[in-house]
């Protein structure tokens, strides 16, 4: 399907101010699963152009703080927010404890996304390998009982990923969200991390 810039989700995101409409996708989530609170440290990958990093500033509010990592820039000017410009393939969870001097995050999350190229398999496997690298990211850097919550274009590799998610962080629940286009693959896979963990 043609991307339609003036979809319902795109119309609201541009009144609400919000630079991109993937911003009601985490919006759901954070809804039905009471993901962000005051107070927390998000780690957002694939923030451009920083829809999430804004919502999520607005949610863990004045004593709260969003990093925000991407290939492309991220223009918010926020007190609580810091930008990490990178390939997250370059950067390492130690570095990101130094930059930003937070040890753990309360939730990691990630909405990163390959260019797409019309080829469905080689798509779903770079995305697999985005999620798995967020997935390093998470095991590193999340906080017991903290949320870790990616975007995936599902596919054959898909179970296995869900797997290493549920063997690695906790419990697994798969998402929808209802403003993903009917066309798209996109799924997000979410987990609270066992209190036993790294
Ligand atoms: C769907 S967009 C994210 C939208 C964002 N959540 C928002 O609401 O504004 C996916 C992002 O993943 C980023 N991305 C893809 N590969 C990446 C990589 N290797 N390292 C860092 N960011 C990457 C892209 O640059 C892009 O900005």
């Amino acid at each position: 399907m043609a991307y339609k810039p003036r979809d319902y989700y795109a119309k609201r995101a541009k009144e609400e101010k919000y630079p991109a409409r993937s911003v009601y996708k985490l919006k759901e989530a954070d809804q039905k699963y009471r993901l962000l609170k005051p107070g927390q440290a998000v780690l957002d990958l694939g923030a451009a152009p920083g829809s999430w990093s804004k919502y999520a500033l607005e949610r863990v509010g004045k004593k709260g703080l969003v990093v925000g990592i991407d290939i492309n820039p991220v223009k918010i000017s926020h007190p609580r927010f810091l930008f990490l410009p990178g390939d997250i393939f370059e950067l390492e969870p130690e570095e990101i404890r130094q930059k930003t001097g937070v040890e753990f995050f309360d939730a990691v999350l990630s909405d990163m996304a390959p260019k797409t190229t019309g080829d469905r398999s080689g798509d779903h496997f770079r995305s697999v390998a985005l999620a798995e690298r967020a997935l390093f990211f998470a095991r590193k850097l999340l906080k017991p009982g903290g949320i870790f919550l990616v975007k995936v274009f599902e596919g054959e590799a898909f179970p296995r990923f869900v797997e290493e998610v549920k063997k690695d962080i906790g419990p697994v629940k798969r998402f929808r969200p209802k403003s993903t286009r009917a066309s798209s693959r996109e799924i997000f896979v979410l987990a609270r991390r066992k209190a036993q963990k790294e």
